[in-house]
């Protein structure tokens, strides 16, 4: 038996971005540093970039010759095994780019599923990941052609996942097979929440913006935090009262992202539509971020998208502690005509932490009276 070394390869890797059509170079920049970002999430080493400005993607190799040139000198150069687009690539634009370059190439999308990959740790997170991974492989694979690319590091990397059974399992069997199981999980999760005896609250953000920390700070629950991206993938969900005595389930969601991969929306569906039945919502927000407005742009669309956009939320600032006070008073001002009243905190320093938690009383629709299976209750 063979041991393949691969795995263990530091991967080293090339960004390349195109600027197409109007695009700023301001948006192009901020894109770039959070595909830098997800690559260092991912586990690569980022070695350098390369951008072009374009009028419309050429269809064999998306960049023009001139441009693919310069990536393989510069991939010489830096001893890069691994090249990573900024913009959704075609499968036969991979595959030329891969045949052309002669090391891997991936796209945005793709780099994305691989963090979902490896950050995945409960039972149902993982099968939505391989869900996702799987219908994204049946979507775009001219299978012969890409099959070498699935060794080791940013390669395929699905919960249990391996080159070999990738290509030797019938898929849409394994598609079937994990909407199944995923079906069961999930069903039974919607029992737990139909008999749920309190209201929930959840915290909705953009990557990063601080989510896990903050409900440590609400609920001291001693969730996974971490400086990377997509730390959760799973619900965290944790009990919580209110400084008016009533209980609260205070719950932590997926980071989301810009252009977050169609099939992962659809396969952490019911982790999300946990979102839409919340409540209320803490939309948490990094204020600190120079590109806080177009995060929360994300995160209204991705709301919307999944149906939550009618449900009652606050605005948190978070990190509030890196900002200047006139810019946070600034970004609070101008906020407020959406979200009144805008909270100030910081999570990570427990400051604003009980104005917060007023304002969740406040805002909390009134008690219902709910039925359960065992007739009526009240909250
Ligand atoms: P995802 O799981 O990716 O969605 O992240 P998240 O929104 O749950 O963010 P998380 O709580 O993991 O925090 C991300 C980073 O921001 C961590 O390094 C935190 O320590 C840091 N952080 C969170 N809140 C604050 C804050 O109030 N101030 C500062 N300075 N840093 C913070």
């Amino acid at each position: 038996m063979s041991i393949d070394l691969r795995d263990e390869q530091e991967e080293r890797a090339l960004l390349v971005q195109a600027i197409v059509g109007a695009r700023t170079r301001q948006d192009a920049a901020y894109s770039l540093e959070e595909l830098r970002n997800l690559s260092d999430t991912a586990g690569a080493r980022v070695v350098g970039s390369v951008t072009q400005r374009m009028r419309a993607p050429t269809p064999n190799f998306f960049i023009g010759p001139g441009k693919l040139d310069e990536i393989k000198l510069a991939s010489d150069h830096t001893r890069a095994n691994l090249v990573i687009f900024d913009n959704e690539l075609t499968p036969a634009q991979v595959n030329n780019l891969d045949l052309s370059l002669g090391i891997k190439v991936i796209d945005r999308t793709e780099l994305i599923l691989q963090i979902f990959a490896r950050r995945a740790r409960s039972a149902e997170a993982q099968l939505q990941v391989e869900l996702a991974q799987l219908q994204y492989l049946v979507s775009r694979i001219p299978v012969s052609a890409r099959q070498h690319r699935f060794h080791g590091g940013i390669g395929m990397r699905g919960p249990g996942e391996s080159p070999f059974q990738l290509r030797n399992e019938p898929m849409r069997r394994r598609i079937t097979a994990a909407k199944r199981k995923l079906e069961v999980i999930q069903e039974r999760r919607l029992r737990t929440r139909k008999h749920r005896a309190a209201p929930t609250v959840s915290l909705v953000g953009y990557t990063n913006a601080g989510k896990s920390t903050l409900l440590n700070a609400l609920a001291a629950a001693g969730t996974y935090v971490d400086d990377r991206l997509f730390a959760t993938l799973d619900t965290k969900t944790s009990p919580h009262r209110l400084p008016d005595g009533r209980s609260v389930l205070v719950t932590d969601t997926v980071g989301f992202i810009r252009d977050l991969p169609h099939g992962l929306v659809a396969s952490f569906r019911s982790t999300l539509e946990e979102v839409r039945e919340s409540a209320l919502l803490a939309i948490v927000a990094d204020a600190s971020h120079p590109n806080v407005r177009e995060q929360l742009d994300v995160v209204v669309s991705t709301l919307t998208g999944i149906g939550a956009d009618g449900v009652p939320s606050i605005l948190v600032l978070n990190k509030s502690d890196r900002c200047e006070a006139d810019a946070l008073a600034a970004l609070a001002r101008e906020m407020g005509a959406r979200y009144p009243r805008p909270m100030a905190v910081s999570a990570m320093h427990r400051q604003g932490i009980d104005a917060l938690r007023e304002r969740i009383a406040e805002c909390l629709p009134p008690e219902p009276v709910r039925p359960t299976a065992q007739g009526w209750r009240e909250w």
